[in-house]
């Protein structure tokens, strides 16, 4: 693709309209046209997980997506997930609660992931979560504090993440998941540092 193009994104709540480079992946066009810096490049192929965001609630490299090809789409960065009062949401809480960050780069990728994870209400096993968070790599390699994050995320229960396009399933909402009775739901529950399981 060549020339310019005229394209709208609905960007963090935010319509956003910039005439770019047709060429440009959504990344790039989030980055060095829209000013969202957020999402990260690190691979660029689609590998390393950096460049999540939500496309209409659901996890999309960056790197590899022209924004031409979602002209129209919402999406979600990880400065997406505050609270409408620009505080940390559960999820985002929890990541830092938990020390989930280390060098940080991986976490705008992991906390989008996460949080398309869970945003449909359901109760995931540490196993499932790390299935789920598989194509985000970390270099930092703490994984152990990243899973422990998104298990206690999804304990707050009713306060699951809210991922535009995406609501929770079930008449319910979102279930209770094991360990939300032990538990007030602000509670801060950092482990060691590294407690890696
Ligand atoms: S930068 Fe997109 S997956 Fe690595
Ligand atoms: S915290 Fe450094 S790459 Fe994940």
């Amino acid at each position: 693709m060549t020339g310019n193009l005229t394209i709208t994104l609905v960007v963090n709540g935010r319509s956003v309209t910039r005439t770019a480079g047709a060429h440009l992946t959504l990344l790039r066009w989030l980055r060095e046209v829209a000013d969202v810096t957020d999402p990260k490049y690190g691979c660029g192929e689609g590998i390393c997980g950096a460049c999540t965001v939500l496309g209409d609630g659901v996890p999309v490299s960056g790197c590899l997506v022209l924004a031409a090809q979602v002209d129209g789409a919402t999406v979600t960065t990880a400065a997406g997930l505050l609270e409408p009062d620009g505080s940390f949401s559960p999820l985002q809480r929890a990541f830092h609660s938990h020390h989930a960050a280390q060098c940080g780069f991986c976490t705008p990728g992991m906390l989008t992931a996460a949080a398309a994870l869970l945003a449909d209400g359901r109760c995931r096993s540490r196993a499932e979560i790390r299935a789920g968070l598989h194509g985000n790599l970390c270099r930092c390699t703490g994984y152990g504090p990243i899973v422990d994050a998104v298990e206690a995320a999804q304990r707050e229960r009713g306060r699951a993440p809210r991922v535009p396009g995406r609501t929770p399933r079930g008449p319910g909402g979102p279930q209770r998941c094991p360990g939300a009775e032990d538990q007030p739901p602000d509670a801060s529950e950092a482990p060691a540092r590294g407690a890696s399981k």
